[in-house]
């Protein structure tokens, strides 16, 4: 039996964190991750933020730390509010005593009271999946090889180049940003930190436009191939695509580009499921997906207010009268983590028994074995043609 050390003083929090406990935070974050924690993450650890990084302190130190952003994010039309959590750390000495989930019911509580529809956290672990967060989307990973030549003959376009990407570009990039469906809508400061720390999904990572020689027609976002995090010596080099947008040909066109630009065995781009334009480009190509979910576990906060932003979005599947009709009930208040939902027409409903089944309902999972609700068949076989909802992908928004 494990024995833990009981603490001499109570717990004080969860909590927003103190202007002067800086020092503290970048400690923990310091001892549980990697000193340059507060390098790596400006969008967490900025002073705007600081209501968003829930603490607890024991004494003369933070214990424990979850924090988040907030963002508005499109989805396909409706925009909803989006948080997203990182840097999860217990202190080592203080873990094993429910104070990383305390911290996390937490960030979901206060997310909730700022009006926040869904939540995405950067990992997948039982202290999440164990209050409903779940892994979703009806997405793919598609992987083109160095020695598939006639795959990289196919997605090869004559006339686009790769171009080196700085902060200048900023404004072209921005530009490709906003015209994409599915996105954060991402104020220009995130582009401005990242070029500045130099990091896009925990890993130090390079930006590259593709220019048909009049403009940049596309972007993607690439992880440093030596610099892939646990990479051993004398593994193969890959490219990794973390964010893309603009001209799905340009995109196809990148990979293997990149793959030269890197001498690397391999290029590979996560392809979500809304994405339809980039996975036929790849499949004429050529290769296949593997199924794969979006990065990390998702949990909706406010069930009825998400819906009600993506109504539109549902009457353009499955037409104006049913989709003013439906009325979309959570059993509990937004933010907890208990309960089940109910949708119902007025006269049949159907059931989804938790979180943990709402998520992959609404947003589609890797297998696409589509949860069943529970309840009316004829209503659940309509709401079927609504969904899914398109999941989200961090890229930048890594936190
Ligand atoms: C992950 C971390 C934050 C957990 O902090 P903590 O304060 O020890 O969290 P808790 O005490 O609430 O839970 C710890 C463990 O206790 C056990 N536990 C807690 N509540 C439990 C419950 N209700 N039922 C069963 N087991 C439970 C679990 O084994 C749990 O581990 P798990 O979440 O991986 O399943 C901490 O271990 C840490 O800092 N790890 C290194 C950094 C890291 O991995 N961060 C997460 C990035 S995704």
């Amino acid at each position: 039996m494990t024995v833990v050390a009981e603490p001499t003083t109570p717990p004080d929090g969860p909590r927003a964190l103190g202007s002067d406990e800086w020092p503290l935070l970048d400690h923990l974050v310091s001892t549980v991750f990697r000193p340059e924690m507060f390098h790596d993450y400006p969008q967490l650890f900025n002073a705007s933020n600081r209501a968003n990084l829930r603490v607890i302190r024991e004494g003369g130190q933070l214990v424990t730390h979850v924090g988040f952003t907030i963002r508005p994010a499109v989805l396909l039309g409706p925009v909803i509010t989006v948080a997203c959590i990182g840097a999860v750390a217990t202190a080592p000495e203080a873990r094993g005593r429910g104070l990383g989930s305390v911290c996390v019911q937490d960030a979901f509580d206060h997310a909730s009271a700022s009006g926040v529809d869904l939540m995405m956290i950067s990992g997948g672990r039982g202290l999440y999946t164990r209050v409903g967060c779940r892994e979703v989307g009806a997405d793919h990973r598609f992987t083109l090889e160095a020695g598939n030549a006639a795959s990289r003959r196919a997605v090869t376009r004559p006339g686009l180049t790769l171009v080196p990407l700085t902060a200048h570009d900023i404004p072209a990039l921005g530009a490709i940003h906003e015209r994409e469906a599915v996105r954060f809508v991402r104020p220009r400061d995130d582009w401005e930190r990242a070029f500045d720390c130099g990091i896009v999904m925990n890993t130090p990572s390079d930006f590259w436009g593709v220019s048909d020689g009049s403009g940049t027609v596309a972007y993607v976002v690439v992880h440093r191939p030596d610099r892939v995090r646990n990479r051993k010596d004398g593994d193969v080099l890959f490219v990794r695509v973390v964010e893309h947008a603009g001209s799905r040909d340009a995109v196809a066109h990148a990979l293997s580009a990149l793959i030269d630009q890197y001498g690397a065995g391999r290029a590979e781009v996560h392809v979500g499921g809304h994405d339809a334009d980039l996975g036929r480009v790849l499949r004429h190509a050529g290769l296949q997906g593997v199924p794969e979910p979006s990065s990390g576990t998702i949990r909706v906060i406010d069930f009825p207010g998400l819906m009600g932003k993506v109504r539109p979005l549902i009457a353009g599947r499955i037409g104006h009268d049913l989709a003013s009709r439906l009325v979309f009930e959570a059993d509990e208040r937004a933010g907890n983590a208990r309960g089940g939902f109910t949708i119902g027409d007025g006269s049949r409903t159907i059931r989804l028994a938790d979180h943990g089944a709402l998520g992959p309902w609404l947003f589609g999972d890797p297998g696409d074995t589509h949860p069943e609700p529970d309840g009316d068949r004829s209503l659940a076989a309509e709401l079927a043609l609504a969904l899914p909802l398109p999941a989200l992908w961090y890229g930048v928004n890594y936190v």
